[in-house]
């Protein structure tokens, strides 16, 4: 596997994930998977891929000053980035870089695993989900969130379709990959390979109000592995991507707004 369909994003790009997908998509499913495993206050929770901490952010907040969170990652631009952000109300919230196979925790330890849009990466993904299953308390849950089908969210689909016309499938690989884990009963098998007894299992559909497409599709495609390959191409063949989504998902933009839907897994394991 390449370091691109490992989302592995260097400096500038690591920024451009904060500013660009964080508040239009990841930000908003973070919160969906922290609502989702319903945070007690004084809970202690990691964030495991946590990238910029988004997820971390919000379960600080959940906790409160008493609880304790740490946000873990093994991109160290990434975690630069969350170090560089505003304190939130709430827990204090501890970066480190670390792999997800060997998280630095004592066995029974922590009383939530979050873990958002970053199973699919792992290379180990029982390894990793058995790893997540160590350090959590007997009476622990690991939440866990995984992108549907890509054809189930209609602005994925559409940009990694016109990309891989365009400019080629490697190119839109640095997306694609993303997807590389939709399936629910593969999820489902994988989550009890690792030694999960108890799994429950949803969709969140968010529809999501996206900037004006024009200009948000190339700010997007720079704040992903798919930059290279697009910076790469003719700028006329970047202007019809970009045109050619935007006609596609017209049905979607009513009065000069647009509000698309993204369907992603939301899991919770215990064991
Ligand atoms: C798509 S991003 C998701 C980030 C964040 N959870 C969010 O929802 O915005 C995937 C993250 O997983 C991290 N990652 C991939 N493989 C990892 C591993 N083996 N251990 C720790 N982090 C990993 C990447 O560095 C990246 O920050």
């Amino acid at each position: 596997m390449t370091t691109s369909t490992q989302w592995q994003l260097a400096n500038e790009a690591a920024e451009r994930y904060q500013n660009i997908l964080t508040p239009a998509i990841l930000g908003p499913f973070a919160k969906a998977l922290v609502d989702f495993a319903a945070l007690q206050p004084a809970e202690s929770v990691i964030d495991v891929g946590c990238g910029t901490g988004a997820a971390a952010r919000y379960a600080a907040g959940a906790v409160g000053a008493a609880g304790r969170v740490m946000g873990i990652d093994i991109n160290a631009a990434m975690l630069e980035v969350a170090r560089s952000l505003p304190a939130v109300y709430g827990a204090p919230i501890a970066w480190r870089e670390a792999n997800i196979t060997h998280l630095p925790f004592d066995d029974n330890s922590i009383d939530v695993v979050l873990c958002a849009q970053t199973l699919q990466f792992l290379p180990e993904k029982i390894t990793g989900l058995a790893e997540m299953r160590r350090v959590v308390k007997p009476s622990g849950r690991v939440a866990v969130s995984l992108w549907c089908p890509l054809e189930q969210s209609p602005y994925f689909y559409t940009l990694v379709e016109t990309i891989a016309r365009h400019i080629g499938p490697e190119t839109a690989i640095g997306l694609k990959s993303a997807f590389n884990l939709s399936n629910g009963d593969e999820i489902y098998a994988l989550i009890e390979a690792a030694g999960f007894e108890q799994i429950e299992m949803t969709v969140r559909q968010l529809d999501l109000p996206l900037p004006h497409l024009t200009e948000f599709i190339p700010r997007h495609i720079s704040a992903t592995p798919m930059a290279a390959g697009f910076n790469q191409a003719a700028p006329v063949v970047q202007q019809k991507i970009v045109w050619e989504v935007t006609e596609q998902l017209r049905e979607y933009q009513i009065n000069g707004r647009t509000e698309i839907p993204f369907k992603s897994h939301v899991i919770m394991c215990k064991s």
